[in-house]
Protein backbone atom coordinates (compact mmCIF):
# COMPACT_ATOMS: atom_id res chain seq x y z
CA UNK A 1 0.00 0.00 0.00
CA UNK A 2 1.12 3.09 -0.68
CA UNK A 3 0.56 7.01 0.87
CA UNK A 4 1.61 10.28 -0.80
CA UNK A 5 1.25 13.06 1.41
CA UNK A 6 0.93 16.21 -0.49
CA UNK A 7 2.51 19.26 2.12
CA UNK A 8 4.61 21.76 2.38
CA UNK A 9 7.01 20.14 5.40
CA UNK A 10 7.46 16.87 4.10
CA UNK A 11 10.64 17.01 6.29
CA UNK A 12 8.32 17.03 9.41
CA UNK A 13 5.72 14.22 8.16
CA UNK A 14 8.70 11.81 7.09
CA UNK A 15 10.33 12.40 10.69
CA UNK A 16 7.12 11.23 12.50
CA UNK A 17 6.47 7.73 10.30
CA UNK A 18 9.41 6.22 9.75
CA UNK A 19 10.38 5.25 13.27
CA UNK A 20 8.74 1.91 15.09
CA UNK A 21 6.41 0.05 13.43
CA UNK A 22 5.53 2.13 10.67
CA UNK A 23 9.43 2.38 9.92
CA UNK A 24 10.10 -1.69 10.56
CA UNK A 25 7.01 -1.82 7.77
CA UNK A 26 8.33 0.28 5.11
CA UNK A 27 11.71 -1.64 5.59
CA UNK A 28 10.07 -4.75 5.03
CA UNK A 29 8.01 -3.13 1.79
CA UNK A 30 4.46 -3.77 3.12
CA UNK A 31 4.05 0.33 2.84
CA UNK A 32 5.44 3.07 1.01
CA UNK A 33 5.14 6.56 2.12
CA UNK A 34 6.29 9.72 0.27
CA UNK A 35 6.16 13.29 1.09
CA UNK A 36 6.39 15.55 -1.89
CA UNK A 37 6.86 19.29 -1.52
CA UNK A 38 4.29 21.14 -3.12
CA UNK A 39 6.60 24.34 -3.23
CA UNK A 40 8.95 21.86 -5.46
CA UNK A 41 5.61 22.61 -8.00
CA UNK A 42 5.31 25.84 -8.20
CA UNK A 43 5.71 27.82 -11.27
CA UNK A 44 5.97 31.62 -9.74
CA UNK A 45 9.67 32.80 -9.96
CA UNK A 46 9.67 33.62 -6.15
CA UNK A 47 8.62 30.21 -5.58
CA UNK A 48 5.06 31.34 -3.80
CA UNK A 49 2.75 29.10 -3.31
CA UNK A 50 -0.10 31.41 -1.72
CA UNK A 51 -1.81 34.57 -2.12
CA UNK A 52 -4.25 36.68 -1.46
CA UNK A 53 -8.02 35.77 -0.89
CA UNK A 54 -10.87 37.03 -3.82
CA UNK A 55 -13.27 38.97 -1.74
CA UNK A 56 -10.68 40.25 0.86
CA UNK A 57 -10.26 38.56 4.38
CA UNK A 58 -7.55 37.75 6.74
CA UNK A 59 -4.43 35.38 6.00
CA UNK A 60 -3.53 33.65 2.83
CA UNK A 61 -4.58 31.16 0.60
CA UNK A 62 -3.02 27.68 -1.34
CA UNK A 63 -2.78 28.22 -5.37
CA UNK A 64 -4.62 25.70 -7.18
CA UNK A 65 -1.61 25.30 -9.62
CA UNK A 66 1.44 23.59 -7.89
CA UNK A 67 -1.20 21.49 -6.13
CA UNK A 68 -2.37 20.43 -9.08
CA UNK A 69 1.06 19.67 -10.73
CA UNK A 70 2.50 17.61 -7.56
CA UNK A 71 -0.94 15.45 -8.02
CA UNK A 72 -0.11 15.00 -11.86
CA UNK A 73 3.55 14.19 -11.43
CA UNK A 74 2.47 11.87 -8.68
CA UNK A 75 -0.59 9.61 -9.93
CA UNK A 76 1.32 8.95 -13.01
CA UNK A 77 2.98 6.16 -11.56
CA UNK A 78 0.29 4.52 -9.57
CA UNK A 79 -1.81 1.46 -10.04
CA UNK A 80 -4.75 0.21 -8.60
CA UNK A 81 -7.51 2.43 -6.91
CA UNK A 82 -6.47 5.55 -5.43
CA UNK A 83 -8.74 8.00 -2.65
CA UNK A 84 -7.33 11.46 -2.43
CA UNK A 85 -8.16 12.83 0.80
CA UNK A 86 -8.22 16.53 1.89
CA UNK A 87 -7.58 16.99 5.39
CA UNK A 88 -9.58 19.84 6.94
CA UNK A 89 -11.53 20.53 10.08
CA UNK A 90 -14.97 20.50 7.91
CA UNK A 91 -14.57 17.19 6.95
CA UNK A 92 -16.20 13.91 8.19
CA UNK A 93 -14.65 12.72 11.05
CA UNK A 94 -12.21 10.18 10.74
CA UNK A 95 -12.65 6.92 13.04
CA UNK A 96 -11.63 3.29 13.02
CA UNK A 97 -14.51 2.23 10.80
CA UNK A 98 -12.83 4.67 8.15
CA UNK A 99 -9.42 3.59 9.13
CA UNK A 100 -10.09 -0.52 8.26
CA UNK A 101 -11.67 0.78 4.83
CA UNK A 102 -9.00 2.91 3.48
CA UNK A 103 -6.59 0.22 4.53
CA UNK A 104 -7.76 -1.66 1.41
CA UNK A 105 -6.94 1.08 -1.31
CA UNK A 106 -4.22 0.62 -3.16
CA UNK A 107 -3.16 4.17 -3.07
CA UNK A 108 -3.92 7.21 -0.63
CA UNK A 109 -3.02 10.64 -1.50
CA UNK A 110 -3.07 13.12 1.53
CA UNK A 111 -3.21 16.94 0.62
CA UNK A 112 -2.12 18.82 3.63
CA UNK A 113 -3.83 22.50 3.58
CA UNK A 114 -1.93 25.55 5.59
CA UNK A 115 -2.91 29.43 5.49
CA UNK A 116 -6.90 30.06 5.61
CA UNK A 117 -7.16 27.20 2.99
CA UNK A 118 -6.76 25.52 -0.55
CA UNK A 119 -8.39 26.96 -3.67
CA UNK A 120 -11.50 25.71 -3.98
CA UNK A 121 -11.48 24.45 -7.69
CA UNK A 122 -8.29 22.18 -6.86
CA UNK A 123 -10.30 20.43 -4.03
CA UNK A 124 -13.21 19.93 -6.72
CA UNK A 125 -10.41 18.84 -9.51
CA UNK A 126 -8.89 16.20 -7.42
CA UNK A 127 -10.29 14.88 -4.10
CA UNK A 128 -12.43 12.22 -3.62
CA UNK A 129 -12.42 12.48 0.66
CA UNK A 130 -12.69 15.81 2.73
CA UNK A 131 -11.56 14.07 6.56
CA UNK A 132 -11.19 15.80 10.02
CA UNK A 133 -9.50 14.01 12.84
CA UNK A 134 -11.81 15.92 15.32
CA UNK A 135 -13.72 19.44 16.26
CA UNK A 136 -10.96 21.09 16.78
CA UNK A 137 -8.43 23.87 14.79
CA UNK A 138 -4.93 22.85 13.97
CA UNK A 139 -2.26 24.92 11.94
CA UNK A 140 -1.96 22.16 9.11
CA UNK A 141 -3.20 19.65 7.56
CA UNK A 142 0.28 17.18 8.32
CA UNK A 143 -0.53 16.32 11.75
CA UNK A 144 -3.97 15.06 10.65
CA UNK A 145 -2.35 13.44 7.16
CA UNK A 146 -0.05 11.75 9.94
CA UNK A 147 -2.70 10.65 11.90
CA UNK A 148 -4.38 8.79 9.46
CA UNK A 149 -1.26 7.25 7.48
CA UNK A 150 -0.72 5.51 11.08
CA UNK A 151 -4.17 4.61 11.81
CA UNK A 152 -4.50 3.10 8.02
CA UNK A 153 -1.21 1.23 8.17
CA UNK A 154 -1.54 -0.46 11.38
CA UNK A 155 -4.66 -2.11 9.36
CA UNK A 156 -2.81 -3.02 6.64
CA UNK A 157 -2.18 -7.30 6.95
CA UNK A 158 1.35 -7.62 7.61
CA UNK A 159 2.56 -4.39 9.58
CA UNK A 160 1.34 -5.68 12.93
CA UNK A 161 2.80 -8.95 14.26
CA UNK A 162 0.53 -11.45 15.62
CA UNK A 163 1.25 -9.77 19.42
CA UNK A 164 0.33 -6.36 18.15
CA UNK A 165 -2.61 -7.55 15.93
CA UNK A 166 -5.09 -5.02 16.69
CA UNK A 167 -8.25 -7.53 17.29
CA UNK A 168 -8.54 -7.19 20.96
CA UNK A 169 -8.37 -3.33 21.59
CA UNK A 170 -9.86 -0.28 21.92
CA UNK A 171 -13.45 0.44 19.37
CA UNK A 172 -13.41 -3.56 18.54
CA UNK A 173 -16.72 -4.25 19.44
CA UNK A 174 -17.29 -1.13 20.65
CA UNK A 175 -15.75 -1.39 23.86
CA UNK A 176 -12.42 0.00 25.11
CA UNK A 177 -9.41 -1.46 26.17
CA UNK A 178 -9.12 -3.37 29.72
CA UNK A 179 -6.70 -2.43 32.24
CA UNK A 180 -2.69 -3.89 31.56
CA UNK A 181 -0.19 -4.88 33.86
CA UNK A 182 3.24 -6.11 33.88
CA UNK A 183 6.40 -6.23 36.59
CA UNK A 184 7.12 -6.06 39.38
CA UNK A 185 3.75 -8.12 41.25
CA UNK A 186 3.50 -5.03 43.48
CA UNK A 187 4.29 -1.25 42.72
CA UNK A 188 4.20 1.95 44.92
CA UNK A 189 1.92 -0.18 47.14
CA UNK A 190 -0.40 -1.30 44.40
CA UNK A 191 -1.26 -4.60 43.69
CA UNK A 192 -1.68 -6.39 40.30
CA UNK A 193 -5.50 -7.76 40.55
CA UNK A 194 -5.26 -11.19 41.67
CA UNK A 195 -7.41 -13.04 39.19
CA UNK A 196 -4.75 -12.23 36.57
CA UNK A 197 -1.91 -14.33 38.65
CA UNK A 198 -4.50 -17.42 38.93
CA UNK A 199 -3.41 -18.64 35.44
CA UNK A 200 -7.17 -19.48 34.91
CA UNK A 201 -7.67 -18.10 31.00
CA UNK A 202 -11.58 -18.82 31.18
CA UNK A 203 -11.77 -16.47 34.58
CA UNK A 204 -9.27 -13.50 33.25
CA UNK A 205 -11.46 -12.94 29.83
CA UNK A 206 -14.56 -12.77 31.51
CA UNK A 207 -12.96 -10.24 34.04
CA UNK A 208 -11.22 -8.35 31.28
CA UNK A 209 -15.09 -8.22 29.52
CA UNK A 210 -15.63 -7.01 32.29
CA UNK A 211 -13.85 -4.10 33.12
CA UNK A 212 -14.00 -3.54 29.63
CA UNK A 213 -17.84 -2.93 29.69
CA UNK A 214 -17.03 -0.45 32.78
CA UNK A 215 -14.59 1.41 31.63
CA UNK A 216 -16.39 2.21 28.37
CA UNK A 217 -19.77 3.28 30.40
CA UNK A 218 -17.77 5.36 32.47
CA UNK A 219 -15.85 7.00 29.97
CA UNK A 220 -17.49 6.36 26.64
CA UNK A 221 -21.34 6.41 27.38
CA UNK A 222 -22.38 6.99 23.41
CA UNK A 223 -20.23 3.70 22.64
CA UNK A 224 -21.91 1.66 25.35
CA UNK A 225 -24.66 1.87 23.85
CA UNK A 226 -23.46 0.93 20.60
CA UNK A 227 -22.25 -2.15 22.45
CA UNK A 228 -25.17 -2.91 23.95
CA UNK A 229 -27.17 -2.71 20.76
CA UNK A 230 -24.62 -4.91 19.15
CA UNK A 231 -25.30 -7.45 21.98
CA UNK A 232 -28.94 -7.41 21.38
CA UNK A 233 -28.94 -8.56 17.84
N1 LIG B 1 -6.62 20.94 9.50
C1 LIG B 1 -6.73 21.78 10.55
N2 LIG B 1 -7.41 21.24 11.54
C2 LIG B 1 -7.76 19.98 11.13
C3 LIG B 1 -8.49 18.91 11.70
N3 LIG B 1 -9.03 18.98 12.92
N4 LIG B 1 -8.65 17.78 10.98
C4 LIG B 1 -8.13 17.70 9.74
N5 LIG B 1 -7.45 18.67 9.14
C5 LIG B 1 -7.26 19.81 9.82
Amino acid sequence: MKFIILTLFPEMVMAGLTESILGRAMEKGIIDIKAVNIRDYTKDKHKKVDDYPYGGGAGMVMQAQPIFDAYNDVIKDLKGTTRVVYLTPWGHTFDQKMAVEYASADNVILLCGHYEGVDERVLEEIVTDFVSIGDFVLTGGELPAMVMVDAISRMVPGVLTNEESGETESFHNYLLEYPQYSRPEEWNGRKVPEILLSGHHKNIEKWRLEESIERTKKFRPDLYEKYIQSERK
